[in-house]
């Protein structure tokens, strides 16, 4: 048994590092793990202009610890009245690098999100002609749809529909958390791949329900029951390129998860590339972890694979209950990391650019 592994440095394919004081407290602990990552454009207001974009990449490089080298590739967020010609300026002067489709008020800053999928085929028409991938929040807002079921309805409505008009378009089923989802993306025959989460690995519904409410675990889409889990885990660990990491690390203080209305969202970024090495190892697969972490994201978006390599130790390490934003180390600011008051058997040793 292996005590040591060494990959080639990672990518994080769908990452929340909000604004102002959370997003410099939160982008280190991503840039001293990952390369690059894409950075979800669901701000308020969210990012929709190409000027907009830039500002907010800025505003990241400029939150990165020094000397660390760290790519954000920026989304944009797509709307009702969205002008093709925004997406594909952008996307020809490489400030976007995908687009991202967050269905009307289906999870955090979603309000401006896109109310009928079947009104913006001219966004779908240009991104398909452009080659410029489409990200997917993959839930269907149907209220007469149980929360459960969200996923695997969008799948049916909306996604294969949306494939088959336009069958060249490069798709990424984002944070994928069923069976039905697995199924579908591993026999398509279009261009479609999907970002799997530790923390849907990981966690059962029943990890929301564990002796009272438990909103740290609250995520969207919603954490379904062991039979998904165990299908997401044989798709992560398979070796087949259609799935790759993307850690949906989304952080909440402390103030907006403990509410009788908490936000959806796992801060998982702290400890994520230890997270998934659990998880494969558990499976037996800790050789399949690279190609995971490091080689299926960039192959699907036509991006060098990194030259960097990151090495992580079989030693234990104990999750910390809070992260706290600064020295006033004030309750309510604090973050829950993802596996807090767990231990890991993985730590990160060295990481070398
Ligand atoms: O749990 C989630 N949190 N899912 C999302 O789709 C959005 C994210 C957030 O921005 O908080
Ligand atoms: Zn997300």
């Amino acid at each position: 048994m292996s005590d040591q592994i060494t990959l080639r440095q990672p990518d994080d394919w769908h990452l929340h590092l909000r604004d102002g004081k959370l997003l410099e407290s939160v982008v280190g602990y991503t840039s001293c793990v990952f390369r690059r990552a894409i950075i979800m454009p669901n701000l308020t207001p969210p990012i929709t202009t190409i000027q907009g974009a830039k500002h907010y990449r800025q505003r990241i490089l400029d939150s990165v610890p020094a000397g660390i080298s760290f790519t954000p590739l920026m989304t944009i967020y797509l709307t009702d009245d969205l002008s093709p010609k925004v997406l594909e300026e952008g996307f020809v002067q490489n400030v976007f690098t995908a687009a991202k489709l967050y269905p009307a008020n289906s999870t955090t800053n979603s309000a401006e999100g896109v109310s009928d999928i079947n009104a913006i085929n001219s966004l779908f028409e240009t991104m398909e002609r452009i080659d410029m991938p489409l990200l997917i929040h993959g839930e269907d807002m149907d209220p007469n749809v149980d929360v459960f079921d969200r996923e695997a309805v969008f799948i049916d409505r909306h996604l294969q529909p949306v494939l088959k008009r336009f069958p060249r378009l490069r798709v990424v089923l984002e944070h994928i958390t069923t069976e039905h989802a697995v199924d579908f993306v591993e026999t398509s025959t279009y261009n479609l791949a999907a970002t799997i989460t530790p923390h849907h690995l990981h966690l059962n519904r029943n990890a929301m329900f564990l002796g009272g409410l438990r909103s740290d675990f609250y995520c969207l889409p919603v954490i379904k029951r062991e039979s998904h889990r165990i299908a997401l885990r044989r798709a992560a660990t398979s070796g087949k390129s259609c799935f790759f990491l993307g850690t949906d690390s989304a952080p909440h203080m402390r103030g907006a998860k403990e509410s009788s209305c908490s936000c959806a969202g796992i801060f998982n970024s702290p400890y994520a590339l230890e997270s998934y090495a659990e998880v494969f190892e558990e499976e037996g697969a800790l050789d399949k972890l690279e190609s995971f972490c490091s080689e299926f994201g960039p192959a699907f978006y036509r991006l060098p694979l990194n030259k960097g390599s990151i090495t992580l130790i079989r030693k234990k390490q104990m999750i910390p209950q809070f992260i706290y934003l600064d020295n006033e180390r004030k309750h309510q600011e604090s973050i829950v990391p993802f596996h807090a008051g767990e231990y890991l058997n993985w730590s990160v040793l060295t990481q070398a650019n």
